[in-house]
């Protein structure tokens, strides 16, 4: 049991006690190490300006380095990584960052609020690049906001950086800081008391068990995308909080023959490659999820956990008829993922209980999946409606449908009698007109600063009938109609 932070800063490992396990790692870098390279913009992950990178050793003893928002990470969750600031970036000997160079050259700062955020974006991109893939740099960036520059010399100097192949100092000093991760590895759970606040890191599903049996008003935390707000923003008193993160068995994907089960602590990054390779749209789902640095930090479990009813991910995994595992000292329970969500704000989550992990059964050869996101943004926005389809059609008939919608009730919510009206029948856009008119039973939408109830209801409807095109045009979707005419042959 240890009552210490422990991580990997400058070349050493760093040991913090009486440290408050609700500061933000800004707060910290700013009022307590005078690292004040680091901004604060908004406190709530969506301007980037605080943007750090952080390096973890993955399950093959390499370091995966990932820029998260400082301002929504809690100090005890840098325990066992290696820390990275904007003030790390230039080498001792006076040569700037190839990143922070080519800033320079493009002159790609005016005021300089956002640019170590952008930097350090960009330094994480480098550092944890495939070489065999072209840089996305628009989703590199897309969770750093600039009021100064019009971008258009920042994105210069991400190209210019992006095609210099300098070798980074970080990157000739990897294996010191591989030895030195390695050597925090060893370290058992954390045990953290602060002016009666308590926090819990603990490392197997069993000791979590023990600790939420034993706490059970303790606020479980992921990546900290929600439960950071809640401090920085609701400036709300976080007395207990017991972290799942540090839990090898809540971190793994796990492809099997009933299909795919991943732990409820995988993060967005970490399952995006694995879920677009069963379906393309649940790939460009989590690409639309926030931004890279939210994405590196928030995880699924915990967008299902939330029970929010905008969260993008449970309208998908419902339609494709996922099952939640639920963990507690007794045991496992499964449940399918629709009935966790009872009503707003109300799961089916017992005391002692946490989640676990969710399964998607394996991808059907005759099934097709769709899920569009319809928000103000096309990055780092909240949805006003999220609809996802599954559709199993034998020769022209609908064997099955599953129709599950965000943003349209208190939770995610099915369109049964939409449903209906397709089931059975042959797959036209007749029977998908009198569908769309079912869909006025199935939900009664609110009003809100996101969208209406008429625009969210008609967008729905016509979500359906995107759908339908989408299946059946030939320009749209070849697949579909090459299957048929086989059928038919
Ligand atoms: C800038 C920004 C943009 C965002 N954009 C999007 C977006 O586009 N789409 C979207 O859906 N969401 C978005 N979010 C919300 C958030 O990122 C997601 O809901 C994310 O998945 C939460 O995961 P987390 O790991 O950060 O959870 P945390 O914040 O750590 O926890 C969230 C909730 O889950 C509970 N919890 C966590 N793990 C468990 C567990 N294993 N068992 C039981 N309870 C648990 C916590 O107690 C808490 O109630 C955004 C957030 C921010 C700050
Ligand atoms: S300060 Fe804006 S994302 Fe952190
Ligand atoms: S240079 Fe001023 S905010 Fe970007």
């Amino acid at each position: 049991m240890r009552d210490t932070i422990r991580f990997v800063h400058k070349g050493q490992i760093r040991e913090l006690e009486n440290i408050d396990p609700t500061q933000t790692v800004l707060n910290f870098l700013r009022y307590e190490a005078a690292l004040t390279g680091t901004k604060e913009g908004c406190a709530e992950g969506d301007c980037g300006a605080c943007t750090i990178v952080l390096g973890e050793l993955d399950a093959e003893g390499q370091i995966r380095y990932q820029a998260v928002n400082a301002c929504i990470q809690f100090m005890p969750m840098l325990d066992g990584k290696q820390l990275l600031t904007i003030e790390d970036l230039k080498h001792r000997d006076g040569v700037l960052h190839p990143v922070q160079q080519a800033m320079v050259n493009q002159s790609a700062t005016q005021c300089g609020f956002c640019t170590p955020g952008f930097v350090m974006s960009l330094v994480a991109e480098r550092l944890g690049r495939n070489s065999s893939v072209t840089v996305d740099i628009n989703n590199v960036l897309a969770g750093n906001l600039c009021r100064c520059t019009g971008y258009g010399s920042i994105l210069e100097a991400a190209r210019e950086a992006a095609d210099d192949e300098t070798v980074d100092h970080i990157t000739k000093e990897l294996d010191q800081s591989v030895q030195l991760l390695k050597e925090l590895q060893k370290d058992g759970s954390l045990t953290l008391n602060w002016k009666g606040r308590r926090f819990f890191a603990p490392k197997s599903c069993e000791e979590l068990a023990e600790l939420i049996a034993t706490y059970p008003q303790a606020t479980l935390l992921a990546g900290a995308t929600d439960v950071g707000l809640w401090v920085t923003k609701q400036h709300r008193n976080l007395e207990t909080v017991i972290l799942v993160t540090r839990i090898d068995e809540l971190k793994t994907i796990d492809m099997h023959k009933d299909g795919l089960t991943i732990g409820s602590a995988v993060t967005y990054s970490a399952a995006w490659e694995k879920l677009a390779e069963i379906y393309d749209d649940l790939g460009e789902l989590v690409r639309r999820i926030a931004s890279t640095q939210i994405r590196n930090s928030g995880t699924i479990g915990g967008n299902i956990a939330n029970g929010s009813p905008i969260g993008d991910m449970p309208p998908a995994l419902i339609a494709l008829n996922a099952t939640l595992n639920l963990q507690g000292k007794s045991g496992i329970r499964q449940i399918p993922l629709e009935d966790f969500f009872i009503e707003y704000g109300k799961q089916d989550l017992q005391e002692g209980e946490f989640v676990r992990s969710v399964s998607l059964p394996p991808a059907n050869e005759k099934s097709l999946f769709r899920n569009y996101k319809i928000s103000k943004r096309f990055d780092q926005d909240i949805s006003a409606l999220c609809g996802a389809f599954s559709l199993v059609i034998q020769y022209i008939v609908v064997e099955d449908i599953r129709i599950c919608f965000g943003g349209m009730a208190g939770t995610p919510a099915r369109a049964f009698n939409t449903e209906n009206a397709l089931k059975g029948k042959s797959w036209s856009m007749e029977n998908i007109v009198t569908a769309m008119a079912a869909m006025d039973k199935d939900y009664t939408p609110l009003t809100d600063m996101r969208a209406s109830s008429e625009y969210r209801l008609q967008t729905a409807q016509n979500l359906l009938k995107k759908f339908f095109i989408e299946t059946t045009s030939p320009e749209v979707d070849t697949r579909v109609l090459e299957e048929r005419n086989a059928q038919y042959a």
